[in-house]
């Protein structure tokens, strides 16, 4: 599609992983998720991090994890963990990475598909609605800043928003032409 990365960033259950791993197939190229790969190389999962290391040092880990792909050359689709366009130094690397597309939806549809989730140890006890509030009243702005592209999910199957990247990413080149 580009011979760039293309890094999906947005809330968690904005659906990165699930467009990424759609797009790497449609497009024939790699597909690659941060927290898949921290997870394999520590052995053990995000929420065991938390628990054992505490957050700090999974978000060190974040940034060793774009450090070792701008370094690699990887060319693929990358999802990247909800939090990790948050640290400065990141966002440049993303930016060094290649095209960063915002996934955003509304907290409606995040409750939607995070109101059962046990696998995210920033949700974690209860009180949902408060907790992706304060997070996004953070986080929104970083998001919509660090995107290159922003894609409104709602509604969206990954078929329709593969169509409407495609469009973007050949304007979002022209551009840098
Ligand atoms: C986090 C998002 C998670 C994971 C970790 C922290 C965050 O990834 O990296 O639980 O701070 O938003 P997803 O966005 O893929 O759920």
């Amino acid at each position: 599609m580009d011979n760039r990365n293309i890094i999906l960033i947005g809330f968690m259950g904005s659906g990165k992983t699930t467009l990424g791993k759609w797009l790497a197939n449609a497009w024939g190229t790699e597909f690659c998720d941060t927290d898949e790969r921290i997870e394999r190389k520590e052995g053990r999962t995000i929420q065991t991090i938390f628990q054992e290391e505490g957050e700090a040092y999974f978000r060190a880990l974040e940034t060793k994890t774009l450090q070792e792909l701008l370094a690699e050359g990887t060319r693929a689709v990358i999802s990247v963990g909800g939090g990790l366009p948050v640290k400065q130094e990141n966002r440049e690397l993303l930016c060094r990475l290649g095209i960063c597309v915002y996934l955003r939806t509304t907290k409606q549809e995040l409750m939607r598909r995070l109101e059962n989730d046990s696998t995210r140890p920033l949700l974690a006890g209860g009180q949902l609605a408060q907790k992706i509030d304060r997070l996004m009243a953070e986080r929104k702005e970083i998001y919509e800043t660090a995107a290159d592209i922003i894609l409104d999910t709602d509604g969206m199957q990954p078929a329709d928003m593969q169509y409407a990247l495609e469009g973007f990413i050949k304007q979002h080149v022209r551009a840098a032409e």
